[in-house]
C-alpha cells in the first residue's frame, strides 16, 4: 500500500490552531507541532467505526486498546510493561504539570536542560514550584549535556528532572550511555525522572534506537514516570490521548491522587485512535518517516544554499522540528520578519533561547509547502 503525503489537505477554516493563527493572511503556518497530513487510514477507519456506533458515554479503555500499547512497547523497545502501570491522560503537558504537583512541594526545584519545549519550564511555575534550567552545549558532533553544570544545579530542594527524548527543539536522540548517566544522576540525587518520550516514534535516522529511560535498570525504572502518546507520530493531538507509564506502585498512586477530580478522562474516540495507531499503522508510520526524512534532507541541502546566515547547528535525528540559528541576521524579532514574508515560525525565546538567536520550523508538511517556505524566507533575507 502506498500513502500520499504530497497532496495538500486544506485546513483553512477548520478547528486547527496552527491554521487559525494566520486565518485570512498569506502566511504558511510552520509553528505549533502538528502535521498537515491526514492520520493513518487505519486510524480514520477505526474512528469511523466508533462514530457509526453512535453512543459516546463515559469511556474506559477496552482490553484490546491496552494490549495494543503493551505490545507496542515490547515490540518497538523491548520494554515489558504491565497494563496496571498505565495511567491514561488527556495530554502530556497535563502529565508534566501533574508530576510537578505530585512529587514536589511549593518552593521545590524542578531541573531540566534548555532550550526545551516551553511547558518543561512553565509546568513547575504553574503550581509555585521553581524551574531550574541547565543550558546544553554545542560540542563537536552536536548538542551535549554539560554534566558538571548539571551536578552544580542540584540543591537540597531539587525533586525532579524533566527529560525530553527525543529532544524538542534540538531533534536529538539521547544515546544509551547518556541516558544511563542521566538515570544514575537521578537515582544518586533521589530525583524523580520524568521522561517525556512523545517524539519516540519519529526517529528519522534508521538504526538509531529509541531507548525508554525505564529499560535502563530496575533502579532507574523505579524512579521514572514515562510520558508517551500516539499524538505526534500519528497526527492525532486534537484527540487528547496520552499515557503515563509508572512501574513503581507508590509513585503511581501518588501521581493518580494528584489527577483526582481535575484531570479529564480520555474520550471514546481517543481510545479508538490510540489502538489503531499502535497496532495497525506501522506501514503508514514507515512511509511517514521516509517522507519526513526527505523533507529534512531537502532542508539540510537548501538552507546553506538558499539562506546564507541561517545555520543548522547539529544533526537532525528525530521529530519534524528544525531548530535554526538566525543570530547572524542581527534581527531583533526574526519571527515577525519572516511572518511579513509569509512564513509563520516559532520564536526561540519561550524555549529558552536568547532574543533574536533562534527560530523553530515545523517541517511536517508537503514538500511543495516547504519549497515555497524556503523561497519566501530567501525573499525575507533579501530585505536584510
Ligand atoms: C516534548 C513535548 N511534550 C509534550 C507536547 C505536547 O503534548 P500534549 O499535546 O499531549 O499536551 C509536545 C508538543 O509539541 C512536545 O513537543
Amino acid at each position: 500500500m502506498t500513502f500520499d503525503f504530497d497532496t495538500p489537505i486544506n485546513r483553512a477554516g477548520t478547528d486547527s490552531q496552527k491554521w487559525q493563527k494566520y486565518a485570512g493572511q498569506d502566511v504558511l503556518p510552520m509553528w505549533v507541532a502538528d502535521m498537515d497530513f491526514r492520520s493513518s487510514p487505519a486510524i480514520i477507519a477505526a474512528l469511523q467505526r466508533r462514530v457509526e456506533h453512535g453512543v459516546f458515554g463515559y469511556a474506559r479503555p477496552v482490553k484490546s486498546t491496552v494490549d495494543a500499547v503493551v505490545e507496542a512497547m515490547e515490540a518497538r523497545y523491548g520494554w515489558k510493561i504491565e497494563p496496571s502501570w498505565i495511567v491514561w491522560l488527556p495530554g502530556l503537558v497535563v502529565g508534566l504539570n501533574v508530576t510537578a504537583q505530585a512529587f514536589a512541594e511549593p518552593g521545590d526545584e524542578v531541573l531540566t536542560l534548555s532550550p526545551v519545549y516551553p511547558p518543561f519550564m512553565s509546568a513547575p511555575k504553574n503550581s509555585a514550584r521553581i524551574s531550574v534550567t541547565v543550558p546544553f552545549v554545542l560540542g563537536r558532533v552536536g548538542w551535549e549535556i554539560d554534566w558538571s553544570a548539571l551536578e552544580r544545579a542540584v540543591t537540597p530542594k531539587t525533586r525532579l528532572f524533566y527529560l525530553c527524548n527525543p529532544h524538542n527543539p534540538l531533534a536529538r536522540v539521547w544515546r544509551r550511555d547518556e541516558l544511563v548517566r542521566l538515570g544514575e544522576f537521578c537515582v544518586r540525587h533521589q530525583l524523580i525522572l520524568c521522561s517525556d518520550e512523545i517524539h519516540c516514534d519519529l526517529i528519522l535516522d534508521p538504526g538509531l534506537p529509541h531507548i525508554p529511560s525505564s529499560v535502563l535498570s530496575p533502579e532507574i525504572a523505579a524512579q521514572t514516570i514515562t510520558l508517551m502518546a500516539p499524538s505526534k507520530t500519528y497526527n492525532v493531538p486534537g484527540l487528547g490521548t496520552s499515557i503515563a507509564i509508572i512501574p513503581d506502585q507508590a509513585h503511581r498512586t501518588r501521581f493518580i491522587r494528584a489527577t483526582a477530580g481535575i484531570v479529564a478522562e480520555v474520550t471514546s474516540l481517543g481510545f479508538a485512535a490510540c489502538e489503531a495507531a499502535y497496532r495497525d499503522s506501522e506501514a503508514w508510520r514507515q512511509a511517514l518517516l521516509a517522507y519526513l526524512r526527505g523533507n529534512r534532507d531537502y532542508l539540510l541541502s537548501a538552507i546553506p544554499r538558499e539562506l546564507p546566515g541561517i545555520k543548522v547547528e547539529a544533526p537532525v535525528e528525530a521529530t519534524y522540528l528544525l531548530w535554526l540559528n538566525v543570530s547572524a541576521l542581527g534581527w531583533d524579532n526574526p519571527v515577525a520578519r519572516f511572518e511579513a514574508h509569509g512564513v509563520g515560525l516559532s520564536d526561540g525565546v519561550p524555549f529558552g533561547a536568547a532574543r533574536g538567536s533562534h527560530v523553530r520550523l515545523n517541517f511536517g508538511c508537503t514538500r511543495a509547502t516547504l519549497q515555497e517556505a524556503i523561497r519566501r524566507m530567501k525573499a525575507a533575507l533579501a530585505t536584510h
